[in-house]
């Protein structure tokens, strides 16, 4: 049944869906105080508990704002348990976090500072190691009437993280009207993309991010998996197994790929999206063509990454 629905909701997709997926918009320019305070609390290492992970040690600015490895490394080595996603362009999430847990970017900047495999730290040492610079005591007492706390901290991180957007990928181009943007095979792969059902998953303007859904839809993704996604929050059982729809801007540079890294490539990554999702065994040219349309996605690494405070 929820095959066929799919199935239904997939053909009517496909008649709409030159509509579905958004560009960025570019309007993200101002720099404020608050946004350059932000970044340097997201490159401080400080916010660890040994000083020796910031949050750009997950979420590398320079590329795609993920890291590299299945699970990420917190302090003292330790490994985490589920593939870090990008920061960028996180503010168009419908929440954060692959189960949704947090909601907004402000809410989520706590968990990993106190996470004891990631940052282990807690409000009392962080305060007190920020008071101990004149940069933070300033800046702090500029913002906000109550000076360093965990809420401005919070509260600064999103408002740069607000910036964190990837403007001017080559499909936005092209969906802004500029036909030559994407090659024919590119085309193809967008073509592929809407006709075998992607779409219905990923889309809007972060093409992804908008939605839970299971992984596992044709066939069950891997029954020994102990991670079962939103059902830690809403504890309904429909809801096992399903994750937030990540993003598929910038995908090329966020491998390895889903929840579990448990994909390395991206080709490997289509391939079982189209099994495990869509029922299909996608042929070699057909995962070849909606690779090189998802290389499109990749767009301009922020501006605020290369801004320095004045
Ligand atoms: C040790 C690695 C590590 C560090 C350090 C880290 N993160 Fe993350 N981050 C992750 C992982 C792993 C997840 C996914 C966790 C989950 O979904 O349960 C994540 C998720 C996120 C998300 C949600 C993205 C999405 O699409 O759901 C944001 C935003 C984020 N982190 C920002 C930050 C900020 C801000 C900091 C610093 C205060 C930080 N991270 C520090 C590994 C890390
Ligand atoms: C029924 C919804 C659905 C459909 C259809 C679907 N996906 Fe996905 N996609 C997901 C979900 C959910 C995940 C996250 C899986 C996980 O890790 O738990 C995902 C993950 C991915 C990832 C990895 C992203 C990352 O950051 O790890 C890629 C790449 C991807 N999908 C591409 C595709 C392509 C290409 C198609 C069509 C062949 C497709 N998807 C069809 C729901 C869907």
């Amino acid at each position: 049944m929820k095959k066929l629905t799919l199935f239904f909701l997939c053909s009517f997709l496909a008649l709409y869906a030159d509509n579905l997926i958004k560009p960025i918009p570019n309007d993200f320019t101002t720099v404020t105080d608050k946004v350059m305070l932000g970044k340097k609390l997201f490159l401080d290492p400080r916010l660890s508990q040994d000083n020796s992970i910031s949050c750009a040690s997950c979420h590398d600015l320079n590329y795609g704002g993920a890291d590299s490895v299945a699970f990420s490394f917190g302090v003292n080595g330790q490994t985490g348990i589920i593939n870090s996603p990008t920061v960028f362009n996180a503010v168009y999430n419908i929440a954060q976090f692959w189960d949704g847990r947090a909601k907004g970017l402000k809410e989520q900047v706590i968990s990993p500072i106190t996470n004891h495999i990631e940052m282990a730290s807690n409000e009392k040492e962080i305060i007190s190691k920020l008071l101990k610079d004149p940069y933070y005591v300033k800046k702090f007492h500029k913002l906000y009437k109550d000076g360093i706390t965990l809420e401005n901290i919070s509260d600064a991180i999103a408002a740069f993280e607000q910036r964190l957007i990837t403007p001017n990928a080559r499909f936005d181009l092209f969906l802004k009207g500029n036909t030559a943007a994407l090659s024919t095979d590119e085309k193809d792969g967008y073509a592929l993309f809407k006709n075998l059902g992607c779409i219905s998953c990923h889309n809007g303007v972060n093409i992804g991010s908008n939605m839970f859904q299971k992984f596992g839809v044709f066939t069950e993704h891997n029954a020994s998996d102990t991670n079962l996604g939103r059902y830690n929050v809403t504890h309904n059982e429909r809801d096992k197994y399903y994750f937030k729809v990540p993003t598929l801007r910038n995908i090329e540079k966020t491998a390895p790929y889903f929840h579990d890294g448990s994909a390395a490539t991206l080709e490997d990554a289509v391939k079982k999206m189209g099994y495990y999702q869509l029922g299909q065994k996608l042929s070699d040219e057909e995962v070849r063509k909606l690779t090189q349309f998802l290389k499109t996605l990749n767009g301009d690494t922020p501006n605020i990454v290369f801004k320095e405070e004045q």
